[in-house]
């Protein structure tokens, strides 16, 4: 890799990397790189290794080739614990929000720098605290039903809490895999406001194959297939690029 400019504020690079499962490669040395800021969609058909991308960044996979390097370091074979230390965040799947507590609670909890959070059960949210709770809760919309319960609240809402919460670790790379999954056109568009609302503050990878949601983020679009990168740019031309069609078409040589 040449070192320029463009590789100057260079934040995370996945660099030939290979999760093969008993044969079958998920991801098949797969590369791709992320500026620090910056807000990138990872799109491609159904089984292309998008879920597998995010697991092996987080560490929850390991790589038989290649490595994934994040601020200079090599953290391919960290445990995950150490990974989310180093400033990374997947969103929590449903089971991350604690359904009898408060929605501010909830948010509160991911904020805590201290992460054995449940010794901290109970003693309301630290003023330190307030203030990011209070933030985040505007940012995901959520300031309304601060102190409703997180269970019974709508699908979407719990989206936005999860992505809320993940906001709170103060992570640096956010991974958010199909973050509108079960939404409606509103609800998406919320969504990429949300996101977009971070600025460059945080650099995110999204997931996703709903490509009204993909134009609403205006980010570049890396797509994926069979484990393979295979076209980068903006949606425009990824849009217009002919290899790209006929894999979702199903037409691919
Ligand atoms: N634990 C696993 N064991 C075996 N195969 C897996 C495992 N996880 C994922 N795969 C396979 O790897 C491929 C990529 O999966 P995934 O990353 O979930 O794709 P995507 O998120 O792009 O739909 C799929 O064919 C899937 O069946
Ligand atoms: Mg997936």
């Amino acid at each position: 890799m040449k070192m320029d400019d463009s590789t100057r504020d260079l934040l995370l690079a996945v660099d030939g990397v290979t999760i093969d499962y008993g044969g079958f490669k998920a991801l098949d040395g797969f590369s791709m790189t992320l500026q620090k800021g910056e807000t990138r969609v990872v799109i491609g058909p159904n089984g292309a290794g998008k879920s597998t991308l995010c697991d092996t960044i987080i560490g929850r996979v390991r790589p038989s080739a290649g490595r994934v390097v994040f601020r200079g370091e090599d953290i391919s074979q960290l445990p995950e614990q150490a990974i989310v230390g180093r400033g990374i965040c997947r969103k929590f799947q449903a089971p991350g929000i604690l359904s009898g507590l408060t929605v501010e609670d909830n948010v509160a909890l991911a904020a805590r720098r201290d992460r054995r959070w449940w010794r901290n059960l109970g003693f309301g949210i630290p003023a330190a605290e307030r203030e990011t709770v209070d933030r985040i809760l505007e940012m995901v919309g959520l300031a309304d039903c601060r102190h409703r319960e997180a269970g019974p609240l709508a699908h979407g809402q719990k989206q936005w809490l999860e992505i809320g919460m993940v906001i709170a670790t103060g992570a640096e790379l956010i991974l958010l895999d199909e973050p509108t999954a079960g939404m409606g056109p509103a609800e998406t568009r919320r969504t990429a406001e949300l996101i977009h609302s971070l600025g460059d503050s945080r650099t995110v990878l999204v997931i996703d194959h709903d490509m009204s949601f993909v134009e609403q983020l205006n980010a570049t679009v890396t797509v994926m297939h069979q484990g393979k990168f295979l076209a980068q740019g903006d949606v425009a031309s990824i849009r217009q690029n002919a290899e790209v069609a006929a894999v979702y078409l199903g037409h691919a040589a």
